[in-house]
C-alpha cells in the first residue's frame, strides 16, 4: 500500500468537522508554524520538499512563493484555485468536500509564510454545495481561534473568504481568476507583470491549487526532507489522481509519485484493470488538455522502460511520444472507444470555454469543433484531417493564456497517434454509427 499524506483520514468518522479533524491530529502544522517557525522557515521547508504545483503546470511551489514581492508595502494575497473545471479532474472536489479543514489548515500556514492578512478560496460555481461545507468549516476555525485576530496568541492574523465563480473554465487560469475575483469578466491578463508582482487589485499575489496548499500540511508536520523522500527525481511526494473512463474502479487515488502507469491501471489498489476485460487502447493522463497516448506509448517510454507516474516520465519524448501529468485527470479508453468522437467532445468544450479575447483561439476552437463534427458525423473529407492539423498549429503558442494550447494539443495528439481512425471515419461514414458507435473488428488495436 502506498503512503497516504492527504487522504489518510478520509474515511474517519466526522473528519469533516473540527472535532473529528482535531481527533486525527488536525491543525498541528498551524501550531508548529505560527509558534515555532518564521515565515521564511516555512517557505524553506516547502522548497526542500520539492513540491510542484498540482494545478497542472507543475511549477515548484517554494520557488513561486519566493517570487512574491515582499517589499512593495502593499497587502499580499494568497488565492486558492478551486475552480477545478478541467474535464477528467475531480480530485480537489474530494478534498474540499470530505476534509475541508485540511485545505483551511494549509491556507493558514501558507498565508503565514507569504505574509498575507486576507486570503481567498476561489471555487467553481457548480461546487456551491462545497462552498457551504467550506464556509461551515471556516466558521468552526474562527470559533476555535485558528482564523481571525492573533491566531493562537501568535500575533499573526488572517481572514479567509470563499468566493464562487460562475461556471467558466477560463476562470481557473490564474489571471482570469484574479479578474473574476475583482468582479470583472474573467479574461486572462497579459503577463508580465506576473501575479507575484501585481495580482489581485494590483498587489503581490500567489495563486495555488487546492492540492498544492493541502500538501503544505504534511510538509510542515513531517518536514520537507521527509516529503521529498517519496517519489522519484523532481517528482516528489504523493499525487491525487482522478481516474475515470473504461476502468473497473473509477475514483480519486492518492499515489506515491513514481509508481508505473501499468500498476496504476491494472492493480486492484487503484483502477483495477480495464472494464469488461477489454484491451486498453489509449489514455489521457493529465486532464483533457494533455496529449492522448496510445497504449504502447503509455505503458512504455520510447527507450522501452516502463512509463512512470511522474512529471518527467509522462512527458518523456516530448509530444512525439509523450504527454503530461498535468492535473492528474487520468481518462482511460478501451479498445472500443472512438478517438474521433472523444476529440470532437473535447473540442466542443474548448470552443464553449474560449473567452474570445484572442482571435486564434476564438475562431480556431470553433473551426476545429465544426471540422471534427463533420468527420464524426460522416461528412468529412480526407483533406479535413490536414486542415485540422493546420488549425491547431495556428492556435498553439499564439494566445494570451494557455487555453489555446489546451485546445490544440488534444487534436494534434489524436491525429498524430490515431490518424487511421480519422481516415476510417471519412472512408466508411456509415459504418462508424454501427453498434452505438463501437468500432468494427478491423479497427481494433491497430498499431500506428
Ligand atoms: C484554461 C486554464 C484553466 C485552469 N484551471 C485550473 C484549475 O481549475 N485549477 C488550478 O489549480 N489550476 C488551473 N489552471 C492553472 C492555473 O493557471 C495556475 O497555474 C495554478 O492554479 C497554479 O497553482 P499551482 O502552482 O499550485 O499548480 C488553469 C490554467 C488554464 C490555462
Amino acid at each position: 500500500m502506498g503512503r497516504k499524506l492527504l487522504l489518510e483520514h478520509l474515511n474517519k468518522a466526522n473528519i469533516n468537522t473540527m472535532e473529528g479533524y482535531l481527533q486525527n491530529g488536525g491543525y498541528r502544522s498551524v501550531e508548529k508554524a505560527l509558534k515555532k517557525m518564521t515565515p521564511d522557515e516555512v517557505t524553506e521547508e516547502v522548497k526542500k520538499s520539492g513540491l510542484r504545483g498540482r494545478g497542472g503546470a507543475g511549477f515548484a511551489t517554494g520557488m513561486k512563493w519566493s517570487f512574491l514581492d515582499r517589499n512593495s508595502g502593499k497587502p499580499r494575497y494568497l488565492l486558492c484555485n478551486a475552480d477545478e473545471s478541467e474535464p477528467g479532474t475531480f480530485k480537489d472536489r474530494l478534498l474540499m468536500e470530505k476534509i475541508p479543514h485540511l485545505l483551511i489548515e494549509g491556507m493558514i500556514v501558507s498565508s503565514y509564510a507569504l505574509g498575507c492578512r486576507t486570503s481567498y478560496i476561489y471555487i467553481r460555481g457548480e461546487y456551491m454545495f462545497i462552498l457551504r461545507i467550506l464556509e461551515k468549516a471556516i466558521a468552526e476555525a474562527y470559533a476555535k481561534g485558528y482564523l481571525g485576530e492573533n491566531i493562537l496568541g501568535s500575533g499573526y492574523s488572517l481572514d479567509l473568504h470563499v468566493h464562487p465563480g460562475a461556471g467558466a473554465y477560463i476562470c481557473g487560469e490564474e489571471t482570469a481568476l484574479i479578474e473574476s475575483l475583482e468582479g470583472k469578466r474573467g479574461n486572462p491578463r497579459i503577463k508580465p507583470p506576473f501575479p507575484a508582482i501585481a495580482g489581485l487589485w494590483g498587489c503581490p499575489t500567489i495563486v495555488n491549487n487546492v492540492e498544492s496548499i493541502a500538501a503544505v500540511v504534511p510538509i510542515i508536520n513531517d518536514g520537507g526532507d521527509e516529503y521529498a523522500k517519496i517519489g522519484i527525481g523532481k517528482s516528489t511526494g504523493t499525487k491525487l489522481i482522478s481516474a475515470s473512463g473504461n476502468i473497473n474502479k473509477p475514483g480519486v487515488y492518492e499515489i506515491e509519485m513514481g509508481i508505473s502507469v501499468e500498476e496504476f491501471i491494472y492493480s486492484d489498489e487503484y483502477c483495477g484493470g480495464i472494464k469488461n476485460n477489454l484491451e486498453l487502447k489509449a489514455c489521457v493522463p493529465g486532464g483533457s488538455s494533455v496529449p492522448i497516448l496510445p497504449n504502447h506509448l503509455l505503458l512504455k517510454m520510447s527507450d522501452g522502460n516502463p512509463r512512470l507516474m511522474t512529471y518527467e516520465s509522462l512527458s518523456e519524448g516530448g509530444f512525439a511520444t509523450g504527454s503530461m501529468l498535468g492535473s492528474g485527470g487520468f481518462i482511460v479508453y478501451d479498445e472500443k472507444a472512438c478517438i474521433v468522437r472523444n476529440t470532437w467532445n473535447f473540442a466542443r468544450f474548448y470552443h464553449h470555454e474560449s473567452c474570445g479575447q484572442c482571435s486564434p483561439c476564438r475562431e480556431g476552437t470553433g473551426w476545429m469543433e465544426r471540422v471534427l463534427h463533420n468527420i464524426e458525423y460522416g461528412h468529412g473529407k480526407m483533406e479535413d484531417i490536414d486542415l485540422l492539423w493546420d488549425i491547431q498549429r495556428k492556435i498553439e503558442g499564439n494566445t494570451i493564456c494557455p487555453l489555446g494550447d489546451a485546445a490544440a494539443w488534444p487534436v494534434a495528439a489524436a491525429i498524430r497517434h490515431f490518424r487511421h481512425e480519422f481516415e476510417y471515419h471519412v472512408k466508411y461514414p456509415n459504418r462508424v454509427f454501427d453498434e452505438d458507435h463501437v468500432y468494427q473488428p478491423e479497427m481494433k488495436m491497430q498499431k500506428v
